[in-house]
């Protein structure tokens, strides 16, 4: 874990209006900034960056975090390196921990100083600009995007662009040719001889972006025929293959919106469906889907389908895709299968059969379960003894890797079912432990505005946490829990804890949503100027107690009531009664008052 008073730190250095800015650009909005929102399609803005209060929230689609939520959920970094991402910015060093089990993930690679990262993707960005320009120079090839189908509005969102014929057109934009980086970057070869020349030449140039914007490399296609049919960069500190996916960052709004990754195998099946309204497709880099690159979609999208080809390579790269799935899946996060005809590839299929057919195969795509079970019958026949006990045995490194409790459960009964061992049999025979399957969800209640009023004061004045009477909190009442979270994490912190790191506290929470609720409502409203901000908001406070304890009298004056005239009271009782008469008169008096 890296330690909280770190997290606090850091938010403290860094402006998050620093940090949107460059990857969406800021308006001044009154006390705040307003952009439109990278997380939702929208035609007027409703994304607001709040800079005294330091998070941002849309009201929109409710998007809504500190910095550090910010980088998360634009970049789809982890919680971990989007820290480091930030500590990067202000030269902190992030508190080394000791690395926890597992062993693949997020560390793998080793950090690279950001300047010479910076250095290439320059370069590679005025590449990409100088392509895209020559794209609108060469008739040929934009006939030949035309003829497959591309308009000029998607081939602009992808930054397609064209490398013309000849041997060193580079060196037009880039004097010093000379220049090592060049090749580092992966645009320039130096051969035997040492001559140099432009890698890409007679291609239409496919800009691969990451999630920051920046142009990591190229997928170069011939026009027409010719081999190879793709040339791409090659492996670049900035550009590693099991890691980035194609189309990511053209599908931030389209993944958002549907929670599901597409994943497809070429750079012209995510543009093709992107043409035809499917926007939430990506593809691998003509690798195999990495775990890597499973933890990578599923920090944005519940779900993803795979969508390969019907043929025997297309059902191999599923399986390899479903080994490397097993250990990010939860009961939440599910995968499932697509295989075409095997006459088709995405693209083909979207522009003969349209959206909504693509749509269909992808609404009833494979369960994993299902093509899990297919796969392993298909290996080992289920009609013989030995078959059966085969298929448990390959089941079982499988089943070992899943972690989710509900799936593994679905498992082990469809191989009981399909093998004829009991549930227990196949448990015992795959050495399974228990996985205490999740409690089931309990049903939000409608419960009253109080405590969202509670809340809403105590974000603006934290110090008030302190005189929350604890006791008159309703008990099971989840947002009377959000107040009491919140009012924990407030006085938990040695000194005044400002929002943006109050909400990394409550992150993961069962809390955090109704907090961030309230919190990105106070953003619409204005600042009371010149007015005494926080004497009004001590009013108001002391209004909310009152009506605290008011709800607490009422409710033992009705249990009372209802038992005088039920069973009649005893002495005791009776005196209670009258105190709480008393009490309440005198409370109702003081709120008249007010
Ligand atoms: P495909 O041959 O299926 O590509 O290869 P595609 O996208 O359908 O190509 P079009 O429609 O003919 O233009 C799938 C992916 O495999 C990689 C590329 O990433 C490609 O998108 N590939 C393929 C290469 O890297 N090099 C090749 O020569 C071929
Ligand atoms: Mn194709």
């Amino acid at each position: 874990m890296i330690p909280e008073s770190f997290i606090q730190d850091l938010l403290q250095r860094i402006d998050i209006v620093d940090v949107i800015d460059p990857l969406v650009p800021l308006k001044k909005a009154g006390s705040n900034y307003a952009a439109r929102c990278p997380f939702h399609n929208e035609k007027s803005p409703s994304f607001t960056v709040s800079p005294s209060k330091q998070f941002y929230h849309c009201f929109g689609c409710g998007a809504h975090g500190s910095a550090i939520g910010f980088l998360m959920e634009y970049q789809g970094l982890s919680f971990v390196d989007a820290i480091k991402a930030l500590a990067d910015r202000v030269g902190l060093q992030v508190p080394q921990e000791p690395r926890r089990g597992g062993g693949h993930g997020d560390f793998e690679s080793a950090p690279r100083p950001a300047a010479q990262t910076r250095a290439l993707t320059d370069l590679l960005a005025s590449a990409a600009r100088y392509y895209y320009e020559q794209l609108k120079r060469s008739d040929k090839a934009i006939g030949y995007l035309k003829q497959r189908g591309l308009s000029g509005e998607i081939a602009a969102k992808f930054g397609i662009g064209y490398a013309p014929e000849g041997w060193q057109n580079l060196e037009e934009i880039f004097p010093n040719y000379q220049d090592a980086q060049l090749q580092a970057a992966g645009l320039v070869i130096k051969n035997d001889q040492g001559r140099l020349y432009d890698r890409f030449r007679d291609r239409i140039m496919i800009p691969i972006v990451n999630q920051k914007n920046e142009v990591i490399g190229f997928g170069g296609r011939v026009l027409g025929s010719g081999e190879p049919k793709y040339l791409n960069s090659p492996e670049t500190p900035v550009f590693e293959k099991g890691r980035e996916l194609f189309g990511l960052p053209q599908a931030r709004v389209g993944l958002r919106e549907t929670d599901t990754a597409i994943v497809v195998e070429g750079y012209m099946d995510v543009i093709a469906l992107a043409q035809h309204g499917v926007g939430n497709a990506v593809a691998t880099l003509g690798t195999a889907t990495t775990a890597t690159h499973i933890q990578k979609l599923f920090r944005q999208v519940e779900r993803v389908v795979f969508c390969f080809d019907g043929d025997a390579a297309g059902r191999k790269a599923a399986w390899r895709a479903l080994e490397n799935a097993l250990d990010s899946l939860s009961d939440q996060k599910t995968v499932a299968f697509v295989f075409l005809p095997p006459e088709h590839d995405p693209d083909s299929y979207v522009r003969e059969r349209g959206k909504d057919a693509f749509q269909a195969t992808v609404a009833q795509a494979t369960p994993l379960s299902d093509f899990l079970i297919q796969h392993l019958s298909a290996e080992a026949d289920p009609h013989t003894a030995e078959g059966r006990a085969k298929l448990v045995a390959e089941a079982k490194p499988l089943l070992l890797k899943l972690t989710a409790p509900l799936l593994r459960l679905q498992l082990v009964k469809r191989l009981a079912d399909t093998t004829g061992f009991s549930q227990q049999e196949v448990e015992r025979l795959c050495e399974l432990r228990h996985i205490a399957p999740p409690a089931p969800a309990r049903v939000p209640r409608q419960a009253p505005s109080l405590m969202r009023g509670l809340i809403e004061v105590l974000l603006q004045k934290p110090e008030l946490a302190r005189d929350l009477p604890l006791t008159l909190l309703p008990g099971g009442d989840p947002e009377a829990r959000a107040v009491l979270r919140l009012a924990q994490a407030i006085l938990a912190a040695e000194a005044p804890l400002p929002y943006a790191t109050l909400i990394e506290r409550l992150r993961g929470s069962s809390e955090e949503a109704l907090i961030r609720e309230v919190a990105g409502r106070l953003l619409q409203q204005a600042p009371a100027e010149g007015s005494d901000e926080t004497a009004v908001l001590d009013e108001v406070w002391r209004g909310y107690l009152d009506q605290l304890t008011r709800d607490q009298l009422d409710q033992e004056f009705q249990r009372l009531t209802k038992k005088a005239q039920e069973a009649g009271l005893d002495a005791d009782e009776k005196q209670e009664y009258a105190r709480l008469v008393v009490e309440m008169n005198r409370l109702g008096r003081i709120s008249r008052r007010r």
